[in-house]
């Protein structure tokens, strides 16, 4: 696949590194544009440049940014003129107030319905938010087992997101859709906590692969 990557940060890093490695082209755009082509360096990425050029890129995107910037990278992007339309776009975001451990929503809506409602046509899916970045370097095996990642969203981003969550070594796990990206997020503010307060970084919401 050729995914074009909206955010330069740790979990692209991890994420991002294990697919070229699995063979996929990634375009990397970044608000800070050296930091992206720093990265794409390191990683080995097809290329850098602006979140304008990574939302061309390809057929899925990336979105890996902090609830902050969420608006911001999405208009950055071109999303609102239809950039990220027909696109997959697998938002890895995690939408917590980390003073008090409790999730942020946009009026009861998700990070990942919020990003929806900002890029019209786009088919998003939300995975890989319940487990901090290093678990994604390496296939995430606990006791011997693939670890199980739920995703949620829409259909049409589904097939994509089962590929790259194999890619990394995990097992896809199908959580429903858009609308149940909520407790996806609320179940996040559940890790953040705990990694906050000193777990092991390999903590995760941990569902073992199964065959149902
Ligand atoms: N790190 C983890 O372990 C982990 C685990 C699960 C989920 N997540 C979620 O994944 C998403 C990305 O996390 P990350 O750890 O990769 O973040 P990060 O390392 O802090 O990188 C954040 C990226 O967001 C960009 N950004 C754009 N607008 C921003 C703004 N207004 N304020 C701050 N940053 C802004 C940053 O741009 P610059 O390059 O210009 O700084 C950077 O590229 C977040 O939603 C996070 O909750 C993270």
């Amino acid at each position: 696949m050729k995914i074009g990557v909206l955010g330069a940060g740790r979990m692209t890093e991890a994420l991002a590194g294990r697919w070229i490695t699995a063979g996929h082209e990634v375009f990397i755009g970044g608000r800070t544009p050296d930091k992206a082509a720093g990265l794409a360096e390191r990683l080995g990425a097809a290329g850098s440049g602006s979140l304008r050029e990574a939302a061309g890129y390809g057929d899925v995107v990336l979105l890996a940014v902090l609830r902050e910037g969420l608006e911001d990278t999405l208009a950055a992007a071109g999303a609102a003129e239809g950039a990220l339309a027909g696109k997959t776009v697998v938002d890895v975001g995690n939408s917590v107030d980390t003073t008090t451990y409790t999730q942020v929503t946009w009026d009861g809506r998700s990070m990942s319905e919020r990003a929806a409602e900002l890029a019209p046509g786009s088919h998003l899916v939300k995975a890989f938010n319940l487990a901090y970045s290093e678990v994604w370097k390496t296939p995430p095996l606990y006791g011997g087992r693939p670890l199980a990642v739920p995703y949620a969203g829409d259909d049409e981003a589904k097939p994509a997101a089962r590929r790259l969550i194999e890619d990394v070594g995990a097992s896809p796990l199908d959580a429903g859709d858009l609308s149940q990206t909520r407790h996806l997020e609320a179940m996040g503010a559940v890790v953040i906590r705990r990694l906050f307060g000193g777990a092991d970084l390999s903590s995760t919401f941990a569902f073992l692969a199964s065959d149902k």
